[in-house]
């Protein structure tokens, strides 16, 4: 069964579209990326599958529920952690309290030490800075903590936005390979434009093009593709 399946949706901002009749789906334990270039839609396709985003037209379901209507904070109590592109980590603070306002559901409250020492365990660098300020790590750092803030509410689906943004490759692409290993026990779907990590990790990807999907496939299956190959691969011919 799918995990998450978009289905129709047609989103944006104050009544004018973004998304024209996006579906999408979502299996467990796999990880989905959403590629496109710049205004393509992507963001405003995660924020709508949290609930940031008006949804005109359509559905969204969750592990076989409309959550369409649902508050943001109704979604993360059901399972879904989003880690927005701009992190929204609070820097006076430590890396400890970000971690402990991630927990702030009432299922994800009662595992918090749990939670607490998966994260660490997970990215030990959290561990070792874990009473240094957030706003003084640096950017890697502050992408581990934004993407651990995100687990420690226990999601079932983890959604990421352009976590390479201001990262240096070989940083994006070590954090991509811990991800790999996050999927035998959730799924993940993420927005990237750096589609060369996004095809190094995703098992099927979705290419948007002026809020339309307008292709999808595995990495092998849209490598192969020629439109692919010439708008985002750089191969010509
Ligand atoms: N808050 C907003 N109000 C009005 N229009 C918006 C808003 N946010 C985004 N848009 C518009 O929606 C379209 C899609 O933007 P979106 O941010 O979803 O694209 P994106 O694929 O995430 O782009 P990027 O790769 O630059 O992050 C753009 O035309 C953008 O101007
Ligand atoms: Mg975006």
């Amino acid at each position: 069964m799918d995990l998450l399946a978009v289905e129709g949706l047609r989103a944006g901002y104050k009544g004018l579209n973004v998304l024209w009749d996006v579906d999408l789906n979502v299996k467990k334990n796999t990880i989905v990326s959403v590629i496109g270039s710049n205004g393509s839609g992507k963001t405003t396709l995660l924020n709508a599958i949290m609930g940031f985003v008006e949804v005109n037209k359509g559905e969204i379901i969750f592990n076989g529920n409309k959550i369409t209507h649902l508050k943001p904070q109704e979604r993360v109590g059901l399972g879904i952690a989003y880690v927005p592109s701009e992190r929204e980590l609070f820097p006076e603070m430590t890396v400890e309290d970000n971690l402990m306002l991630g927990a702030y559901t009432p299922r994800a409250r009662k595992h918090l030490r749990e939670s607490l020492s998966q994260v660490y365990e997970f990215f030990p660098i959290l561990s070792e800075r874990r009473n240094q300020l957030a706003g003084t790590m640096s950017g890697g750092e502050q992408q581990m903590l934004a993407i651990g803030r995100a687990l420690m509410s226990r999601p079932e689906l983890l959604i990421l936005d352009e976590l390479s943004t201001g990262l240096a490759p070989a940083i994006t692409l070590r954090i991509y390979r811990k991800l790999e290993g996050l999927s035998e026990r959730m799924t993940v779907l993420l927005a990237e434009q750096n589609i060369h990590q996004a095809f190094m990790v995703s098992d099927y990807i979705y290419v948007m093009e002026n809020g339309k999907i307008i292709a999808s496939g595995s990495p092998d299956e849209l490598s192969e593709s020629s439109l692919i190959k010439s708008a985002y691969l750089g191969v010509k011919g």
